[in-house]
């Protein structure tokens, strides 16, 4: 996601932002900017540029003047998520005194509101991010109390909701910054004597410059001096211990983020990024039940509820999502889905009627077969919604409305997280319209609510097997043909888990669902074909169970997915994996994890490159 950086003191700023911004691109991004200051000039430069890092560093060169010397600084890479791409929604922020500039990753979720109360109060807003709220905010209290930075800083936080790593810098006072974090991490280097500070959304810039780091922890405001020593505050500005760690770290894995590729970086993050997905969206109430809220159902809800008709339209891992979303607004809102390859539908002349919804789901936003397929959904009359990461991408841009995954860039040709946050964001969806319609039962509602906001904390659970899981790989390297089985829910898992091993690791996988198994595959089975169950408590377990002692009496090797403590299947599976009980419309967010560390850990074991594979690529804009 974004990355920041920021440097105070004697050296020149400008250089350190550049290379710590090139050094932050691993996490993905789509425009850049720094700001520069310096303590006797009293003036704010800013220069951004949309794409990558090397535009703005040669705009810089063209444009710099003399706040190429500048010694105090603030720069960010923008991932965007509220506004499009641009040079006018990339960071840093100024407010419209020019007297602050801002760079911010996270999501003010309240910031619409802040905006109409910013807005009565006669200010003026150039793009449409949430990070320039922010710093409208900070500079009306800081206008109020008498220019106290720091102070204007905890006032404003305190009236925000969401998630916030930022650093403030100040025209009239060079010399000093402000940070703070809330859920967003933020790193604070100390320099020889405190002489100079270097800051990072992560320890990669900075671990070059100093050992010598204090990673801010939640609702903390670090005033940041060259030649003082750090003060650290909460946001009632009571002062708390700073920590210094002595950081000893591998520059060239901290750009994956500690992890050897970004595939499994990327599977690791799901926590984080489901609950990304759900922030703001899933609402805890003040007496304890819970409601969602997305926007893009309440702009769009009488079209929503008069649909007769559900088309989603997608590719790949993007089309397993959606067959779950058939799955889950069936169950719900009682509305027939179709679930359609794109790339037939687009030249298929299929029925589409005014009344109906077309779905398309897109990790990319780019992708050229779904887009086709909006298109012509279109032409024929229907409501196009998208369910897509990219923001500002091509589909998003397309659908008249729709809801983005905010799961951040998916670097790893395989995609991963932005299933989990495909099927999260279907799940949200399928409840707030079945609440609408009368369709889903209030404590069904609530109990698959109260389960989503327990994902994060059980995905966790799930990716402590990860080294079971490896060591499990060694085993399948030889293996030539995989079968994954599945019903219910997790029938579109088996598709997936089958899809992530061959595209990775070259070895031919099928996924089915389990009882057709005996209508055709079963005949592959024999003592060298591993074969993956996913066969946890709900979806119809004594079927399943049945055809285990099918393929066991084949010879088949078998590993079963199962739910934690079932000792039932020991009988017929080699191997078991866990995943913890919950709600069966919610398995596949956990069942899909053993999934994705199987094919990642065959792949390395094979020695292949899982983040590139061959002949794929991240973003298919070509037929
Ligand atoms: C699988 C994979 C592809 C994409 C497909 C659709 O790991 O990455 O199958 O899911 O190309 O891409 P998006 O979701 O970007 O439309």
């Amino acid at each position: 996601m974004c990355g920041i950086v920021g440097y105070i003191g004697s050296a020149k700023a400008a250089p350190f932002l550049i290379k710590g911004l090139h050094q932050l691109e691993y996490r993905g991004y789509d425009s850049a900017g720094i700001a520069l200051t310096q303590p006797e000039t009293g003036r704010i430069e800013v220069f951004k540029a949309k794409g990558k890092v090397d535009n703005l560093e040669r705009k810089l060169q063209q444009a710099a003047g003399e706040a190429a010397a500048f010694t105090v600084g603030i720069g960010h890479t923008r991932w965007a998520t509220h506004g499009e791409p641009s040079e006018q929604n990339a960071h840093p922020h100024l407010s419209g005194s020019g007297e602050l500039a801002l760079v911010h990753n996270g999501i003010i979720e309240n910031y619409q509101l802040l905006k109409e109360q910013l807005v009565e109060l006669g200010y003026t807003f150039q793009s449409e991010t949430d990070t320039e709220v922010l710093v409208q905010l900070i500079d009306y209290f800081y206008q109020k109390n008498g220019k106290k930075l720091k102070n204007a800083v905890s006032q404003a936080l305190k009236k925000t909701i969401g998630a916030y790593a930022i650093v403030v810098m100040e025209r009239n006072n060079g010399r000093h910054l402000v940070a703070a974090r809330k859920a967003s991490p933020l790193v604070i280097g100390i320099g020889q004597d405190s002489s100079e500070f270097f800051i990072g959304s992560d320890a990669t810039p900075l671990i070059e410059h100093t050992h010598k780091m204090v990673y801010l922890e939640d609702e903390q405001i670090a005033e940041i001096r060259m030649g003082h020593e750090l003060e650290i505050t909460n946001l009632d500005e009571i002062v708390a211990e700073v920590s210094v760690k002595d950081v000893d770290l591998d520059i060239s894995a901290l750009s994956k983020g500690g992890y050897p590729h970004f595939m499994l970086k990327e599977i690791f993050e799901q926590p984080q990024c489901i609950e990304n997905c759900m922030r703001g969206r899933v609402v805890k109430q003040a007496d304890g039940t819970y409601d969602i809220n997305l926007s893009a159902l309440h702009n769009f809800k009488a079209k929503l509820i008069r649909a007769r008709h559900v088309i989603i339209v997608a590719c790949g891992t993007s089309w397993h999502a959606g067959l779950i979303g058939k799955q889950l607004i069936e169950e719900m809102c009682r509305i027939r889905v179709e679930v359609e390859y794109a790339s037939e539908f687009r030249y298929r002349n299929p029925v589409i009627e005014k009344d109906d919804v077309v779905i398309a789901i897109s990790q990319s936003g780019e992708t050229a077969d779904t887009l086709a397929a909006i298109q012509l959904a279109k032409q024929e009359g229907a409501l196009v919604f998208g369910i897509v990461n990219g923001v500002g991408s091509s589909i998003a841009r397309e659908t008249e409305t729709g809801v983005y995954i905010h799961v951040g860039p998916e670097i790893g040709v395989a995609s991963t997280k932005a299933f989990t946050g495909q099927v999260t964001v279907l799940t949200m969806l399928s409840l707030a319209l079945g609440r609408a319609l009368g369709t889903v039962a209030e404590d069904k509602f609530q109990q698959i609510c109260a389960g989503l906001v327990e994902i994060p904390r059980l995905m966790k659970q799930v990716l402590k097997q990860n080294d079971a899981i490896a060591n499990l790989a060694s085993q399948f390297t030889y293996a030539k043909n995989f079968l994954y089985l599945g019903r219910g829910y997790n029938y579109p898992v088996a598709l997936e888990g089958a899809l992530k091993l061959k595209e990775i690791s070259y070895i031919h996988a099928e996924g089915y669902p389990a009882a057709e198994m005996k209508h055709g595959p079963i005949a592959l089975v024999d003592k060298e074909m591993p074969i993956v169950f996913i066969a946890t408590h709900h979806q119809l377990y004594h079927k399943i169970i049945s055809n285990m002692q099918e393929v066991q009496s084949r010879g088949g090797r078998i590993l079963a997915v199962v739910t934690e403590g079932d000792t039932d299947i020991q009988k017929f599976a080699h191997d078991l994996l866990e995943v913890p009980d919950i709600i069966n419309c919610l398995e596949p967010l956990l069942s899909v994890l053993p999934m994705q560390l199987l094919a990642y850990h065959v792949a390395v074991k094979k020695g292949l490159n899982v983040d590139m594979p061959r002949n794929l690529a991240k973003s298919v804009t070509v037929e």
